[in-house]
């Protein structure tokens, strides 16, 4: 999709990609909707835009619908809507305890890419036109052994997307799934890491984010990856599962994954996947 004069909303863009993305559309001739739970940044960013932002929890229903009602009434209709708020939460390797982080993953990283897809749709698939962007993790393709909620909830996010393009594409709606590794924002900085931590190296700005994911846009790519090693946890998935699990349980156990511990995607890789 050319998203020149395309209306756009972007959840979670009053930092890190998805400000970067929201600047990145607006710079291409998008006219942007901005949208996060942090009212003093959704102000920022719009204003820097030149465009209208608004506070909102996107695991509320009636506050994503308000999101949309303010792009209809700002800019008419919605072109793309990418969900991106997104929460790594912190390290809980094991926190199958904790329903309060289970419910809260599950909300974030899902319900609200239903309710954005629910609110969207039927206006896109009238048209025949549209597109919605999903933001999930490399970890969606692999595993996060310290963060169970987020790994889990990253794989159903990537599922309800694979659900969506096969569903829609055929009417019109355009679907892809950004499936990032480490990137330099806030949700990898504050976990403790200096930006020029060799055990982040690779890890993208979130420009070169944005830069990656309009350019995708372009082509309507399903699969959207920072790294395209990733797509190797899907490789060794398909080829020999087992030795997948394998690999992985010996690497943790000998490894320094606990400790290193990357705010998403520093998950470690088996050598044997593909
Ligand atoms: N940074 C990484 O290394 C990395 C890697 C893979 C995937 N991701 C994913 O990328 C997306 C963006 O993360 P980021 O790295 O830019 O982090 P970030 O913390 O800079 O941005 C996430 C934004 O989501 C907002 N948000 C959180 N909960 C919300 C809610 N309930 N309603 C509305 N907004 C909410 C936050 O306020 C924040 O502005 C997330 O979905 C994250 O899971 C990040």
């Amino acid at each position: 999709m050319d998203v020149a004069g395309k209306v756009a909303v972007v959840t979670g863009s009053g930092n890190g990609i998805g400000e970067a993305i929201a600047k990145r559309l607006a710079a291409e001739g998008a006219s942007v909707v901005v949208t996060d739970i942090e009212r003093d940044n959704v102000t920022r960013v719009a204003n820097e835009i030149g465009t209208v932002g608004l506070e909102a929890d996107v695991t509320k229903e009636d506050e994503v619908k308000a999101v949309a009602r303010l792009a209809r009434e700002t800019y008419g209709r919605i072109d793309i809507w990418h969900s991106n708020a997104g929460l790594a939460g912190p390290r809980q390797p094991d926190s199958l305890q904790d329903d309060d982080l289970w419910n809260g993953m599950w909300r974030l990283h899902v319900l609200a890419h239903l309710y954005a897809a629910r609110e969207v749709l039927p206006e896109m698939v009238a048209r025949g036109d549209g597109y919605l962007l999903q933001t999930a993790s490399s970890v969606a393709l692999a595993t996060q052994p310290e963060k169970v909620g987020y790994a889990v909830t990253k794989h159903a996010a990537l599922a309800f997307s694979e659900w969506l393009a096969v569903r829609y594409r055929p009417r019109g709606v355009k679907v892809s799934c950004f499936c990032p590794g480490p990137m330099l924002t806030r949700m990898l900085l504050s976990n403790g890491f200096a930006a020029d931590d060799p055990a982040i190296s690779g890890a993208l700005t979130p420009e070169q984010v944005a830069d990656l994911v309009v350019r995708a846009l372009a082509d309507e790519r399903f699969l959207i990856l920072t790294q395209p090693d990733d797509v190797r946890a899907l490789v060794g998935k398909g080829t020999d599962y087992d030795a997948w699990v394998d690999d992985y349980s010996r690497l943790l156990s000998t490894s320094s994954v606990g400790a290193a511990g990357a705010a998403d995607a520093q998950e470690s890789r088996p050598s044997s996947t593909a």
